[in-house]
Order: structure tokens, then sequence, then C-alpha cells
């Protein structure tokens, strides 16, 4: 069986870009590989966050990886910070990467611009996501398309320790949708959906409620055509619109196209909320039963426990690998 890892950061609520784009792949993926799912808190760090939120982010976010679907006894669910190899493996992997490859990252560029303080933590955020990966022997990371340099960066460290100090490292594959890879912002459709866009307008949260969710969608930006069309270029308002529809309501964008021919958008506005608030409901039912539960603590206690031991394992043979401490 082939092994995946992705992560998710516990920065804010999740999205419907984070939902569509990652979580929903993950769920579809769990029977058929050997899969790590991890809350990476220690990527949270490296933008200022407020303590308590955090600490109910993270126990949020563990929540609802298990109300979308991650079932515990076939996936590793995880938090970053209760498996201290990751830091350690990310620091070795510091000291891989160059800076000015780390300087090119547009995550990176996009955080700091027009920042006056700059955490080095959010220069040296690539090392440690590579670490999360390479720890587990990952053949596959499933995320939404702007991860994909992060990806690529992590395959370039792999490559360049397996070379410079022994042949350890799987080299991972990037697995993309091929719809929802990115959706986007609901008032500047030409945007990332992104759970800290100011305007609360622009995303959907997995945890919004019904009369919310009805309400962003009627205000969602779109054209003046009129025509329920699929066309990313001119009308990207429409289309992410029928990206969300076609693939929580399980119809085709051609289907899209024909349901709405000769109606207008608010007909579709309508039904597209409607899509949203039931593929919704069954997670957020699941999520309030969960979230205060000790059941919750055992699945995070058993996912520490076995993640710990995968990764100490490659830990080992990446310090054996560069010379670090006595041979074990
Ligand atoms: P993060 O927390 O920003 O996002 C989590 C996942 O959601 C996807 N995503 C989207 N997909 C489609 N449309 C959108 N609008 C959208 N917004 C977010 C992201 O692509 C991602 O898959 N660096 C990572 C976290 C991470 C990680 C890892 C991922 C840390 N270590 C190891 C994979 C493997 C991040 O910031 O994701």
């Amino acid at each position: 069986m082939q092994t995946i890892f992705s992560g998710i950061q516990p920065s804010g609520t999740i999205t419907l870009g984070n939902y569509i784009g990652a979580m929903k792949q993950f769920v579809e993926l769990q029977d058929d590989y050997n899969c790590h799912f991890c809350i990476v808190d220690q990527h949270a760090i490296t933008v200022p966050q407020d303590r308590l939120a955090l600490r109910k982010n993270i126990r949020s976010l563990a929540a609802l990886y298990i109300a979308v679907g991650i079932d515990p006894t076939k996936s590793t669910l995880f938090i970053q910070s209760e498996v201290p190899a990751h830091t350690e493996a990310g620091w070795m992997l510091q000291c891989v990467a160059y800076i000015g490859e780390l300087e090119r990252m547009t995550q990176f560029k996009d955080k700091s611009a027009g920042k006056e303080a700059v955490s080095a933590g959010l220069l040296t955020y690539p090392p440690l996501m590579a670490a999360d990966i390479l720890l587990y022997k990952t053949d596959l990371v499933p995320v939404g398309e702007d991860q994909k340099q992060h990806l690529e960066l992590t395959r370039d460290l792999a490559e360049r320790f397996n070379k410079k100090y022994n042949d350890i490292f799987t080299i991972p594959e990037v697995r993309i949708p091929k719809v929802g890879a990115r959706v986007m912002s609901l008032q500047e459709p030409t945007k990332k959906m992104s759970k800290s866009d100011p305007n609360q307008k622009a995303f959907i949260t997995i945890l919004d409620e019904p009369k919310v969710i009805e309400k962003k969608i009627k205000s969602a930006v779109t054209d003046s055509e009129g025509i329920v069309r699929f066309d990313k270029e001119n009308k990207p308002g429409i289309s992410n619109l029928m990206s969300i529809y076609s693939i929580l309501g399980n119809v085709s964008i051609e289907e899209i196209e024909r349901m709405y021919d000769g109606k207008g958008y608010g007909d579709f506005k309508a039904d597209t909320a409607k899509v949203v608030v039931e593929a919704l409901a069954p997670i957020q039912q699941r999520y309030y039963e969960l979230i205060d539960s000790e059941e919750l603590d055992q699945i995070l206690d058993a996912g520490a426990e076995k993640a710990n031991f995968v990764a100490n394992k490659m830990l080992r043979k990446m310090r054996n690998a560069m010379g670090l401490g006595r041979k074990r």
C-alpha cells in the first residue's frame, strides 16, 4: 500500500476551499492508501496567533477531520507539535535548503508583503513542510493548487539530501484535484478563497449556518451576462459557483449548464446555496457531537503514538546520514 501525508493549518475556521481542495480528497483516498493527516500547528505559529484561539482551532480542526469522514481506524490523525520529530527533521532540512529558494516561494512573498516584522519561521516554513512529508516515506501528497510550489521544493530537498548524505527519502508526488483545486473568493473571484480574508463575505466556512451560507452566495460577485455558462477567464464568479455546485452536488458542469439553460442567476444561486447547506449539514452535526468528547482525545492520543513511532524511525536515519550524535 502506498503512503499519503497531508496537513492543514489550524489558523482559523476551515473554508469550503480547504474542504473541496483537500479534505474531500482525503476521505476518498483513505481506503486505498496508508494515510497520515496532520493538524500542522507548528506551521500556524509562523504568523502571530492568539494562544487561546489557537488551542481552540486545533481541537476544532481535529473534530472536523473526523466529521468530514476521516476514519481513525484507517488513517492516522495527529497534531504536529505532539510529534517532535517534525521540528527536528525540519531543522536538518533547513540546513539543506538555500535562502534564495525559500525567498522565491510565493506563499512567503504574499504573507510577508508590506509587513514590517516577518518571523524567520515564515521563511523556513517550507523545510518544515518537507519534513512533515518525508518523515513518513510519503508517496503521494493530496493538496490544493496553492501548495504545488512547496511540493516541488520538498522534492528538491529530498533529492539533494539523498545525493549529499544517504539515499533514505522517498520522492513524493503531488496530487491536485481536477475540479476544485482552487476554490475562489466569493467577492473577488480571481483570488483564492482564504480563511485569512478580512472580508467575511468572501469565504464560506464548514461551520457556517444555512442562513449565512444563503446570504454569502446570494451576494457572490458574478457578471452581467445572465447566462449560467462555465468560462473561468471571462466569468470567474459564475464558474466558481458552478465548480462548488458540481463537486458538492455530484453533478457535472455540462449538466448544470443544461439545467439552468434559460434561467437566471437568482435560481442558480439559490440552488447552489441549497447544495452547499445540504452537503455541510451532516458534517456540522457530527462536529458538534465530537467537539467536547473524550473520543476525540482518544483518537488524537492514538494518532500521536502511531505517528511518533513511524517518524522517529526516519529521524534516526536522518541523524545517522548527517553524522549527528552517536550511532544508533
Ligand atoms: P492550508 O492550511 O493553507 O490549506 C489546507 C489545504 O487546503 C487547500 N486549500 C485550497 N484548495 C482549494 N481552494 C482553495 N481556495 C484553498 N485554500 C486552501 C490547500 O492547498 C491545502 O491542501 N502548507 C500547507 C499545510 C501543510 C501541508 C504539509 C500540506 C503543512 N505541512 C504537508 C501538505 C503536506 C498549508 O498552508 O495549507
